[in-house]
């Protein structure tokens, strides 16, 4: 429009005017798609210097078409299939920040994201510690022995105290399936359960998953083991539901006696025998056996467990060359996997505690995003 007027106008200082219109205008539209551009790239945690792949940038502009709502993680059976690819996409960003010589973005600068750990941990508390702080939140650091708790306070007036002191973000691990969402419901700040029980350990189906599609490219149509202690397994839980949404389909193996009840209504396929299905795996997951959850002997001895259901050399080598080898951890060696299994070429046990620390900023990120928009509206 101020373009036809000044080709129409004939005084030459009208002319210059207009000239002078256009110019100003021009100058503040580029100024303003490029601060939303740089706003996207920081929510990601990507500097415009580092969106430099168009993977990267086809990634980005997925992620803008899709909302995230939920202001809790609890459990991976509540997600859909685009839900689970919107964090593994949002993790995607975040991953740049290994190769960083700052690891910080100031994403949830001033919040305030605590670690109720009603459980021992080494990789969760420890990794989404280390997101948080990467994302610039304060964090701290609960633990039960050192806590009110063992003076009998309850979980939820423990959070609640904590709330008062003005928390943003609650990471739970408590040993009863449920707590967490109890949790989500009794308190105002964003909950993310890291372990409930034998219930659900959402990160780690995440980062589980997340291993899978980076060494592999997709779920899509992959056969999956996960083998051992599934009765007392969140992690076969958060596992099985991920999986299998994004395409997966997924063996249970392990001795009757440590399959969980109701186990004929999951979405998955049920062996009793290793050697039976090793040969057609594409990943392997590898369970640790709970002995702290267990209240009878649910085999013989360790020894016989070991000869059915342990990861061998000789079991490997009649598996498929490129199998990957997989387990959450903490490993039991020697009794669920033997030790040059766990370390050897077809591990990703190490990865996935790397990738574990993208999903956690990623989750941490999106939550925190969800609880904002929620404020506003
Ligand atoms: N995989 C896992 O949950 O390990 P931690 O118990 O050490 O957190």
């Amino acid at each position: 429009m101020i373009l036809i007027r000044l080709l129409l106008v004939k005084s030459e200082a009208k002319r210059l005017d207009c000239f002078l219109l256009v110019i100003g205008y021009s100058l503040l539209v580029i100024g303003y798609s490029g601060r939303q551009k740089r706003i996207t790239n920081i929510q990601q945690g990507i500097s415009n210097k580092e969106v430099k792949s168009e993977r990267h940038r086809d990634v980005i502009r997925r992620n803008n078409k899709f909302i995230w709502k939920r202001k809790h993680l609890l459990s991976l059976r509540d997600l859909s299939r685009r839900e689970l690819e919107h964090i593994f996409e949002t993790a995607a960003g975040f991953e740049q920040f290994s190769t960083r010589s700052i690891k910080k973005a100031p994403t949830l600068r001033g919040k305030v994201v605590v670690n109720l750990f009603f459980e021992d941990s080494t990789r969760t508390r420890i990794s989404f510690s280390l997101a948080a702080s990467r994302l610039s939140a304060d964090i701290v650091d609960f633990t039960k022995k050192s806590s009110s708790v063992s003076k009998g306070e309850t979980l939820i007036d423990t959070a609640r105290n904590l709330e008062a002191m003005g928390i943003d973000i609650v990471v739970i691990r408590h040993n009863a399936g449920g707590a967490a969402k109890l949790l989500s419901r009794s308190i105002n700040a964003c909950v993310v359960n890291a372990g409930d029980g034998f219930n659900e350990h959402p990160t780690q189906g995440l980062l589980d998953v997340y291993t899978i599609i980076k060494e592999r490219g997709s779920m899509e149509g992959l056969k999956i083991g996960i083998v051992g202690d599934i009765a007392h397994s969140r992690v076969a839980r958060s596992n099985i539901w991920a999986m299998t949404k994004l395409g997966a389909e997924v063996t249970l193996i392990g001795p009757p006696t440590l399959m969980p009840p109701k186990v004929d209504q999951l979405p998955v396929n049920i062996s009793y025998s290793l050697d039976d299905v090793i040969e057609d795996l594409d990943v392997i997951n590898m369970l640790r056996i709970q002995f702290e959850r267990m209240g009878g002997n649910p085999f013989p001895s360790v020894r016989e467990y070991s000869h059915f259901f342990g990861l061998t050399v000789e079991r490997m080598q009649r598996a498929k060359d490129d199998m990957l080898v997989m387990h959450p951890g903490p490993i039991n060696r020697g009794l669920e996997i033997e030790s040059q299994v766990a370390d050897g070429k077809n591990s990703v046990i190490l990865d996935q505690v790397a990738n574990g620390l993208a999903i956690r900023m990623a989750v941490l990120f999106l939550v925190n995003q969800a609880a904002a928009a929620e404020n506003k509206s």
